[in-house]
């Protein structure tokens, strides 16, 4: 049997960070849901499909092959085989992304490879409806948030490491605006499972987080 760890929160909580260390450190793999449903808006946006209208991407969706690869244990994600992990990363992305999951065959088609993952590999999972539905026996559920301002600082400080200038006022805004995209639609909205762990992460580190989580992994 293997041991799954759930990690879901809103938008900059900083869930991939610590996921990914917490996941080096107990040699588990690390599952970047999020980055699946980024490749599918990256799919939807290079066909010029409108999120906005269900029936035009579920039409679209068998076109849309994702896969993942692992290279040096980082999860690589592949769009009709390219890798495409390079280029998800954008706020245009992650807005499509947020839109176009709040579809149900958006979601149907990644149910089976996130599920697939699981059951066969230790993992530490993060996403937004991980410990709620996609593993729900999941030994350790984590809701990791923070508050609004300091997830757009943060994102805002990642920004300027690119190079990329930004307003502080416009990442907030969309930060919030995603939130509630993502936590008030109908299907697997995000939320907080009942036998989770909630960390507010805004007055710690991301040492003092991973080691938080550890603590409470019991294999
Ligand atoms: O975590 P992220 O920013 O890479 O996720 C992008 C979007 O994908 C997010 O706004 C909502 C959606 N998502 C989801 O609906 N369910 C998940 N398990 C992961 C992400």
């Amino acid at each position: 049997m293997t041991y799954n760890i759930a990690i879901d929160g809103p938008a900059g909580a900083g869930k991939s960070t610590i996921a990914r260390r917490v996941a080096g450190e107990l040699s588990f793999i690390y599952v970047d849901t999020g980055a699946m449903y980024r490749t599918i808006a990256l799919g939807l946006l290079r066909e010029g499909i409108d999120a906005g209208n269900g029936a035009q991407v579920e039409a679209a969706l068998p076109q849309i092959q994702v896969s993942i690869a692992y290279r040096d244990g980082e999860q690589q994600m592949l769009l009709n085989g390219e890798n495409v992990s390079g280029l998800i990363r954008t706020e245009e992305v992650g807005n499509m992304a947020s839109r176009a999951a709040a579809l149900p065959c958006v979601r149907e088609k990644l149910l089976d490879l996130q599920k697939e993952l699981a059951r066969t590999h230790n993992v530490v999972m993060d996403g937004r409806d991980i410990g709620t539905n996609i593993l729900p026996e999941a030994q350790l559920k984590i809701y990791l948030t923070a508050s609004a301002d300091t997830r757009a600082a943060r994102r805002q400080k990642e920004l300027q490491e690119k190079g990329i200038p930004c307003s502080f006022e416009k990442i907030r805004d969309d930060i919030i605006k995603r939130d509630d995209q993502d936590m008030h639609r109908e299907i697997a909205p995000l939320m907080q499972a009942a036998d989770a762990v909630y960390l507010d992460s805004s007055d710690m580190t991301i040492d003092e987080v991973t080691e938080k989580i550890k603590s409470l992994v019991n294999v």
